[in-house]
């Protein structure tokens, strides 16, 4: 799928061709003389259409009109809520018509938008193929952004794309079965993305990650046939002077979790191959780097394998040492998340880090806390914390702060190791990250629960490509702005 971004002002559209001509609607005029402005003070005199959010009028081989459909859709009064909801009628038309070649013209004044416009579009005809022949794949080819001033759009509309791109790899790599999405496919598609300008990848195997002493991670490895990986990305703007220290993100790649010896109950267990979407994420928002370049610094850590039960597996009541010396009590093989982040966390120290960032599907209580559409967010540091949250609501993936009292911690002490690896089962998202916490170093480090916001269960049932959307606007608004451009440097 194409994107371009063109300047389409409402006098001109008549003219424009393409197989789908989706046109935003949120002020009517009360009279006009082009073809569209005529058309919309017409039909909403026969009371066909108010612009409602998401109200659509449909119409076919119109005269006058180059497009073969036109498709009138409501945004209201333009609030970011109606246009979210225009646009999602836009996507839903375009799929719908089958249409190869479409265009969406945004309202004047709303050049902002052309970033939701791309992803709205994208995200509604994205079609899963990969292990089901039968589907029939997305006929789109090209979509255009129309807008009255693209100069006003421009860095949006570029960002936009790069979050499409990074989304759609993060959903891909969610949505593919554990059977064809192992440890070693992962590392793959990590060294490919190590070929994308400004980008390096390094991936580790069992002997090194002995070596490195990561023995809690190698504990959750060691009840599979697949062998781990320990991945490493690094991102850095080509021919930059730019020195300053990383950000370093830390996606949670388990590719199937059964919990191990404290086996996951039947039921719905195949959704734990989402289990990985942290590493997903992570290998999505360097896509996203490699496609916009901007200045920052930034370091992927991906631990990533298997929880499986065996005759080799972990026990509950087993003592491991991590990587930081600290040991381990397993009582629940099933709280293996932390196990294979925390020795990721040690290994980040290294790059003397401005920020750590680890981004998980690590605890179902997450998804009791806050449901599907924000994630949970640990930080021990405000402007961090406060970063992130401004970077989620831009992004339309949003989050929100939890608490890190020490009186979390309560139920992490062991009689037989330097810590437990689960509590009790109350605030069980907040244990998990005060279990993080122990391991996370001087910088600044915040945590990010994705339990319930990275994939869908039910009819939908599929990766969302979250939180790449965040991350990257996160990590674009610490890089230097130009004096051009309109974005805030944010304090990190
Ligand atoms: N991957 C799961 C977390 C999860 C569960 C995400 C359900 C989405 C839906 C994680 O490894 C896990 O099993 N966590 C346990 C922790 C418990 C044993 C303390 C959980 O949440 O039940
Ligand atoms: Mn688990
Ligand atoms: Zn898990």
């Amino acid at each position: 799928m194409n994107f371009e971004l063109k300047s389409l002002p409402s006098a001109r559209a008549a003219q424009h061709v393409t197989d789908l001509l989706a046109v935003l609607v949120t002020d009517l005029p009360k009279s006009a003389s082009d073809p569209l402005g005529t058309l919309l003070v017409q039909a909403e005199r026969s009371g066909d259409f108010q612009a409602k959010p998401g109200q659509t009028l449909s119409m076919w081989k119109v005269p006058g009109f180059r497009a073969s459909r036109l498709v009138l859709i409501g945004a209201g009064a333009g609030q970011p809520r109606q246009l979210r909801q225009a646009l999602a009628a836009a996507a839903l038309a375009i799929k719908s018509a089958k249409a190869g070649h479409a265009t969406v013209m945004l309202p004047a004044g709303h050049e902002a938008h052309a970033a939701l416009a791309v992803q709205t579009v994208a995200d509604g005809n994205y079609i899963y193929t990969a292990t089901k022949p039968s589907a029939e794949a997305s006929s789109l080819k090209t979509v255009v952004v129309g807008v009255v001033d693209t100069s006003g759009a421009k860095s949006a509309f570029n960002e936009g794309c790069a979050r499409v791109a990074g989304m759609t790899l993060a959903r891909e790599w969610g949505n593919r079965p554990a059977n064809h999405a192992t440890p070693s496919h992962l590392a793959k598609v990590a060294q490919a993305l190590g070929r994308e300008p400004g980008i390096r990848c390094e991936v580790l195997g069992p002997s090194e990650v002995k070596r490195l002493g990561m023995g809690s991670f190698m504990a959750v490895a060691q009840g599979s046939e697949e062998k781990l990986r320990f991945i490493v990305l690094h991102y850095h703007k080509p021919g930059s002077k730019n020195r300053q220290s990383p950000v370093v993100l830390v996606g949670k790649g388990i590719t199937f979790d059964t919990g191990g010896i404290s086996l996951k109950p039947g039921e719905g267990m195949d959704e734990m191959k989402f289990d990985m979407c942290g590493a997903a994420s992570v290998l999505g928002t360097f896509k996203a780097l490699a496609a916009l370049q901007p200045d920052v610094p930034v370091v992927g850590l991906i631990p990533t394998c298997e929880n499986m039960p065996d005759g080799r597996a972990l026990k509950p009541g087993d003592v491991v040492t991590s990587m930081s010396g600290q040991t381990i009590e397993i009582l629940n093989t099933d709280a293996e998340g932390r196990l294979i982040l925390c020795d990721a966390l040690t290994y980040a120290k290294r790059f003397k880090p401005q920020a750590v960032i680890d981004i998980a599907t690590l605890t179902g209580a997450c998804v009791i806390a806050l449901g599907h559409h924000r994630s949970g967010l640990f930080a021990s540091d405000d402007a961090l914390a406060q970063a992130l949250e401004r970077a989620g609501d831009e992004a339309v993936d949003p989050c929100w702060r939890m608490p890190l009292d020490d009186e979390y911690a309560e139920g992490l002490k062991s009689n037989f190791a330097d810590v437990a690896n689960v509590g009790d089962r109350s605030a069980g998202s907040v244990t998990a990250a005060k279990f993080l916490q122990r391991f996370a170093g001087e910088a600044p480090w915040a945590h990010l629960d994705i339990a319930g916001t990275a994939w869908k269960s039910g009819g939908a049932k599929g990766a969302t490509g979250r939180p790449v959307g965040l991350l990257l606007s996160y990590l674009l608004g610490l890089t230097p702005a130009p004096s051009t451009s309109k974005r805030k440097p944010r304090a990190a």
